[in-house]
């Protein structure tokens, strides 16, 4: 499927892992339309791993398990639908998924075939237990063409985690979004560590195929299965705020039936979204660096716009100072930025330079114009 914006949902991995039901499914697809955020944006339900049993059948298809999923995938995809919301599911290039359940290698179309048959709306497409000597493009050309002819438009989401320079090749296999780097767990550090891996990767995404910077983990607070010392309010609002300007696909993944408001209103705050679904899909840059304590990143929108945004990401307080000539502005020019926050609506106009001081994984983002000074 072709998409011209980053693909917006929720997914089960980061708090179910196994654990995940027909009725988990349905509860969430409802949760997403009565708490907003079907309508803020977030459309596709997404199944990870661990959906099917641990054999094919005899005809060599993949089985759903009934204990999991009762009324099976098409009745599930028909809820999902039903409540306008689309339906993604999960597979592997591997012989076995990630989690050492049936997966696609050599597969492919006839497993294209069953998940179009499920009246699938999306395919994560992950890396696990490929045979020594493949070749990792060609598994995902293979799928690609498979999803293509299964008779469904089909979004295509490569998952091999940032390897064999995926970047370069992975927009020629047909991928609407494709993850450009390893798992993401809950805590700072595990952010930090994806936005910094990914500032001269950034370039790759566009129109069609995003950079996908892996799922959100804000709300989960060190619940769930990627839980590994959890986050502040703060950390999760930088972490949010970095996939916004990043342009990532944005996968909720916490428990959305039992999200709490603060971090409800974060993944629903118009400005952010507003930024990540530009339609122009422009790359973010950066634009002040305080020696890896912090950086600016600007990022040219739609409609004469842009976004600013400074980031804390050491564990102390910094300051991070942006200099208007790094966005191309030049001492003399006659303009500046007249730039709105996005958390506090405060206006501020920067004639040639601005220093933010931060506290510890702090961050803030600007709507901005030039103006005439
Ligand atoms: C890999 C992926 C994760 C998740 C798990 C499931 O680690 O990167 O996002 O899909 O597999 O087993």
């Amino acid at each position: 499927m072709f998409t011209k914006k980053p693909p917006l949902g929720w997914n089960s991995w980061n708090t179910f892992g196994n654990d995940i039901s027909e009725e988990l499914l349905m509860q969430t697809a409802d949760a997403m339309v009565k708490k907003g955020l079907k309508d803020a944006g977030y459309e596709y339900v997404v199944i990870d791993d661990c959906w099917s049993l641990r054999e094919r059948d005899e005809k060599g298809d993949i089985v759903t398990d009934p204990v999991k999923f009762p009324h099976g995938m098409k009745y599930l995809a028909d809820y999902i639908h039903s409540k306008g919301l689309k339906f993604g599911m999960y597979s592997c290039a591997g012989v076995k998924t990630c989690a050492g359940y049936p997966s696609s290698y050599h597969n492919e179309f006839r497993d294209a075939k069953l998940f179009a048959s499920f009246d699938v709306d999306f395919l994560k497409y992950d890396f696990c237990n490929v045979p020594q000597g493949s070749n990792g493009p060609l598994l995902y050309h293979t799928m690609g063409m498979a999803l293509k002819e299964s008779g469904r438009d089909i979004l295509f989401s490569a998952c091999n985690w940032g390897s064999d320079h995926v970047e370069t090749w992975i927009r020629s296999c047909g991928a609407g979004m494709y993850r450009s780097t390893g798992d993401i767990n809950d805590n700072f550090a595990s952010v930090r560590d994806i936005a910094l891996s990914q500032v001269d990767k950034l370039a790759y995404s566009g129109v069609g195929c995003y950079n996908d910077i892996d799922m959100l983990i804000v709300g989960m607070y060190n619940r769930g299965n990627v839980k590994n010392g959890g986050c502040t309010d703060v950390d999760y609002k930088t972490h949010f705020s970095v996939w916004c300007v990043f342009g990532s696909p944005l996968m909720i993944g916490c428990d959305v039936r039992n999200v709490n408001d603060v971090s409800l209103e974060l993944m629903k705050n118009k400005d952010l979204l507003r930024i990540n679904q530009d339609e122009e899909c422009r790359t973010a840059f950066v634009c002040g660096d305080n020696g890896n304590k912090g950086l600016c990143f600007f990022r040219h929108l739609s409609d004469n716009e842009y976004a600013l945004m400074f980031v804390n990401f050491a564990d102390e307080e910094a300051e991070i100072k942006l200099d208007l000539t790094n966005i191309g502005l030049w001492d003399g020019c006659g303009h500046g930025l007249c730039c709105r926050d996005v958390f506090t609506n405060e206006k501020i106009v920067i004639e040639r330079t601005k220093t933010e001081k931060l506290a510890a994984h702090d961050s803030k983002v600007f709507l901005c114009k030039t103006v005439s000074i």
